[in-house]
């Protein structure tokens, strides 16, 4: 059986390291398991009403439904004053309604932050941990990703430098582990 993971990018924008990071990981999996991205930018901020007046947008059930069908999920974010990007807050919420039809559940989940600053998006990546936790996602404990100066982590080709791609290939395998246990 094919383990399925989501993989959720918090910045939108079109040169992210976020994303590139986001890239090489998804080819880090071993046979067996699926890594796919689901794409947030186009979810509207989530408003109740929509849910009362029945006109809920489209990519609402779009988003769901990916999130459904999904093992586990790595959310990749970068900081932006000191919090996680509010994109992927506001996924989470889109996900965890309507009240009692959560789409998240317990499943497996991850955290990788970036910033080109020094402290590798790390009060972004708590902030985020402590969010999942409450949807009932459990977060891999060990190792923590927290990529600091993240632009000086690709060569010019755009691969990763030697001892940021063992890393990272340390963390999926750990990552893997988690969710061979649900
Ligand atoms: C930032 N950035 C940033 N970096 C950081 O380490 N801590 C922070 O609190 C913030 N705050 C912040 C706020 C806002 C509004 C922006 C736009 C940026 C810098 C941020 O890490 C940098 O732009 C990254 O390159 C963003 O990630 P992507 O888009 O490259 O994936």
């Amino acid at each position: 059986m094919t383990r399925k993971i989501g993989l959720i990018v918090g910045s939108l924008r079109k040169e992210s390291w976020n994303r590139k990071v986001a890239e090489k990981v998804k080819a880090m999996f071993p046979e067996g398991y699926e890594a796919e991205f689901i794409e947030i930018g186009d979810l509207p901020l989530y408003n109740e009403d929509y849910e009362k007046e029945k006109n809920e947008p489209e990519s609402y059930g779009r988003f769901r439904k990916e999130v459904e069908e999904k093992d586990g999920y790595i959310f990749f974010t970068p900081e932006y004053n000191r919090l996680c990007a509010p994109a992927i807050k506001n996924a989470i919420d889109v996900a965890s309604r309507p009240y009692g039809k959560s789409k998240w559940g317990t499943r497996p989940a991850a955290v990788v932050s970036a910033s080109v600053g020094s402290s590798g998006g790390m009060a972004a990546n708590f902030s985020l941990r402590q969010n999942l936790i409450f949807v009932d996602l459990i977060p891999l404990q060990q190792p923590e990703v927290y990529l600091a100066s993240v632009h000086e982590l690709f060569d010019k080709e755009g691969a990763l430098i030697k001892d940021t791609e063992d890393f990272l290939q340390g963390f999926v395998d750990a990552f893997v582990n988690h969710v061979d246990r649900f």
